[in-house]
């Protein structure tokens, strides 16, 4: 298990003739600098756009260009273990050529004699990209398996707004990684909570918690690039959604509820990772609360207790797999499985609160009814992948350490 699909991972990037090749020189390096090694093939076209030691000063590599040079470049390119090869930017004229079988230059030769999977990152003008023969051709190599990140609808080069923008390099990098993965919960729905949630006391003023949120987007980055399609909903954060999930912001745990009671019933996954309020202001002011107001007094704040959302939504959607997050300071096991029977869920995994508050690195136990298995100081990443194999053995998906 790593928590990085591509350590040691081999690529091949076709560059074609588009300006988002730019684009592709940060690709490289942030392909490099998670481990992979690169190699870079450009089209003639791109090599007019971006300089090739530009290429291969990034990947440490000398660029293929020229079919003709070497031996059987064609084919020993996409040939020697490598794991993926990727075009982008990929024009409309190579994705014609990968989609009917041309191979007349070094690109598309590669892409016809591969033995390794296909992705394609589309980089046009919007009326090349909705240009009817485009589009078919898309659809044809989607049937043929070939997966294709975007494109992206933003500004393009030629000044107007639309769809065919390469998706930016770090966008480009999470489908890599998706690529890289099992697809344990492919076709599952997951929802995720993750955050505080913030309970106002007045306008300005409010009671909330120190969950960073780190966790919960973990286990949302995690279930994508498992293959699943995710639903995040979170507290209050101040970190970014990760790519290819769709996120709902909330704020207290009242609205965290609505928000989760509308989406369970079509999941077939929940996990709760926030770190739910367990009480609200009974009246919150509406106006900000002036100290002058108490005079000699010392202001009281009433609490009611919030619902339980986890045990709740386990108890109203008995089809759905739930997942709880049990954040103690001591007795983890035991408060864990004492939470597992409690909220009626299928695994708990319990976690160390003082350590993992905010922190990169956690120590959990995973606990279901029969098994309990612990890891320590391993990364957010990492127990979320490890959860989502856990979530795929216990469902059957995958052979695996718990059940
Ligand atoms: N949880 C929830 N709604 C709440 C409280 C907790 O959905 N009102 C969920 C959390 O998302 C987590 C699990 O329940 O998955 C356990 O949360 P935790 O705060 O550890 O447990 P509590 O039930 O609040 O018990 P205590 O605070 O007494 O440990």
């Amino acid at each position: 298990m790593t928590a990085n699909p591509l350590a040691n991972k081999h690529i091949t990037l076709a560059v074609t003739g588009g300006i988002a090749a730019y684009k592709s020189c940060e690709l490289v390096r942030l392909l490099v600098k998670a481990g992979a090694s690169v190699q870079v093939v450009m089209s003639e076209a791109a090599a007019r756009f971006v300089g090739p030691l530009t290429f291969e000063t990034l990947s440490g590599r000398p660029v293929a260009i020229d079919q003709f040079s070497g031996t059987m470049p064609h084919l020993t390119l996409t040939r020697e273990n490598t794991d993926l090869l990727l075009v982008a930017p990929a024009t409309a004229n190579i994705l014609a050529k990968a989609a009917n079988g041309i191979a007349d230059d070094l690109a598309s030769t590669l892409i016809a004699g591969r033995k390794c999977p296909l992705a394609v990152a589309p980089a046009m003008n919007d009326m090349m990209w909705t240009n009817a023969p485009n589009q078919r051709n898309i659809a044809l190599l989607k049937q043929d398996g070939v997966h294709v990140f975007g494109p992206a609808c933003g500004e393009l080069a030629c000044g107007v707004s639309g769809s065919g923008r390469m998706l930016e390099p770090e966008q480009i990098v999470a489908c890599v990684r998706k690529v890289l993965t099992p697809q344990v919960l492919a076709g599952k729905k997951v929802l995720v909570t993750a955050g505080p949630t913030y309970e106002p006391i007045d306008p300005v003023r409010g009671i909330t918690n120190l969950s960073s949120g780190k966790q919960g987007y973990a286990v949302a980055q995690a279930a994508f690039e498992a293959g699943a399609e995710v639903l995040l909903i979170s507290g209050p954060t101040g970190i970014k959604a990760p790519y290819g999930v769709k996120l709902i912001k909330t704020d207290t745990a009242l609205n965290m509820k609505a928000a989760v009671d509308e989406a369970a019933s079509t999941a077939d996954i929940f996990i709760s990772v926030a770190a739910v309020a367990d009480w609200h202001v009974l009246a919150p002011s509406t106006q900000k609360i002036k100290k002058s107001s108490y005079g000699e007094a010392q202001p009281m704040i009433m609490l009611e207790e919030n619902p339980d959302i986890l045990a709740e939504t386990a108890r109203c959607n008995p089809h759905l797999y739930c997942v709880g997050f049990a954040a103690e300071t001591q007795n983890i096991e035991s408060y864990a499985r004492e939470k597992l029977e409690r909220k009626g869920v299928s695994l708990v995994v319990g976690n160390n609160a003082g350590l993992a508050l905010g922190a990169d690195l956690n120590s959990v136990v995973f606990v279901s009814k029969s098994a309990a298995i612990a890891f320590e100081g391993i990364s957010k990443l990492e127990v979320a992948q490890r959860l989502m194999n856990a979530i795929a053995c216990n469902l059957g998906l995958c052979k695996g350490e718990i059940s």
